[in-house]
């Protein structure tokens, strides 16, 4: 089954036609970096503008480059939400009227569970039950899984989230944006312990993160420093910081599993995921198997939301037939778990 999936949550437009959730036929993504960097973040009403310049060239890009025209696709699935308004609503109203125009059936897809599916796709089935911990620049969660379209949350950030925390930081330290890959390539010169870094939410039984605590920490400390800070110093502050803000996620999914101790896999997933630093953390501290997407699954791309669509269609009885397509994307809707 060949699912053609749309992505346009935030500054990423995102084409993919998958089959059976797993097989990548192709996956385009268009990064939007380069118009928002000036800005030291993404400007939503810019989004959408980009998306919508780019969505439709795509779509057809997309099926010439993989041979196929809409006739051999079986269904569509878009990003319903959560993420930015203007630039969901690009993506739902066009999957909306390609489905409706061809017929097919659109499936709406929640952006932060099928980050997990960029964990699935182009790898082997995993093993359940799994733990997936979801950390992105918008969220910091972790689930339970039992199947692939059942996500009971166990914890999630009180207040900003990681990747988030990594690009205020890098932001304040006028680094650039995104700030996580520029703070992890820095981190890599620095020396571990040279720098002092509190724990955040040690309490082990509390199933919570929270990263604002650690970004006035690094406020504080970076206005005690002399300024312009050297090459060696900074590498050393950022060394420090990268393995609080990384080490708080490792100790939390330590937790979970001591809660949930028959889980046989932990699926990593969201754009925080490609840190190599946190890859090696993780092999190293936790003792259950460790699945990592690829790279280029990793942050935001259609080939995971075409992997979601796929499962939930396997799963949800009718949503194929359906042709009604009366649900839309608007913030009414709770995508809070
Ligand atoms: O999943 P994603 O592309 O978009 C969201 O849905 O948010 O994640 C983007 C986030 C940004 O905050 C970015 O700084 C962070 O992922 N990120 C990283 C790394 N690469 C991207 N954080 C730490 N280390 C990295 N190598
Ligand atoms: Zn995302």
């Amino acid at each position: 089954m060949k699912i053609l999936a749309i992505e346009t949550s935030c500054d990423e437009t995102a084409v993919a036609i998958v089959e059976d959730g797993r097989h990548v036929i192709i996956s385009q993504v268009f990064s939007q970096i380069d118009v928002h960097k000036v800005f030291g973040g993404v400007v939503p009403e810019i989004a959408a503008r980009e998306h919508l310049k780019i969505l439709d060239p795509m779509v057809k890009d997309c099926l010439a480059e993989a041979n196929l025209s809409l006739d051999d696709i079986d269904a569509l699935a878009v990003t319903q939400g959560p993420g930015l308004i203007g630039a969901l609503l690009v993506g739902v109203t066009y999957a909306k009227g390609l489905a409706v125009t061809s017929g097919k059936p659109l499936i709406p897809v929640n952006h932060v569970h099928a980050h997990v599916h960029g964990a699935m796709v182009e790898q082997e089935a995993p093993a359940y039950p799994c733990l997936a911990l979801v950390v992105s620049g918008g969220h910091t969660n972790i689930y339970y899984m039992e199947s692939p379209t059942s996500f009971e949350l166990l914890a999630h950030t009180l207040d900003d989230a990681c990747g988030e925390c990594f690009d205020k930081v890098a932001k304040i330290m006028d680094l650039g944006y995104p700030g996580g890959p520029i703070v992890e390539k820095i981190a890599r010169h620095g020396r571990l312990g040279a720098v002092e870094m509190p724990k955040m939410i040690e309490d082990k039984n509390r199933l919570t993160f929270s990263y604002s605590g650690l970004k006035t920490y690094m406020v504080n400390l970076l206005r005690r420093e002399t300024s312009p800070l050297s090459t060696e110093r900074q590498a050393d502050i950022l060394a420090a910081f990268q393995e609080e803000a990384l080490g708080q996620l490792v100790r939390k999914v330590k937790s979970s599993l001591t809660i949930r101790p028959e889980t046989r896999m932990v699926l990593v997933a969201g754009g925080v995921a490609a840190n190599q630093r946190f890859r090696q953390l993780m092999a190293d501290q936790v003792k259950v198997a460790v699945r990592f997407p690829n790279l280029k699954y990793c942050s935001d791309n259609a080939a995971m939301i075409a992997g979601m669509a796929y499962h939930m269609s396997q799963e949800v009885p009718g949503l194929l037939s359906n042709r009604s397509h009366d649900w839309d994307c608007y913030a009414r809707y709770s995508f809070d778990d």
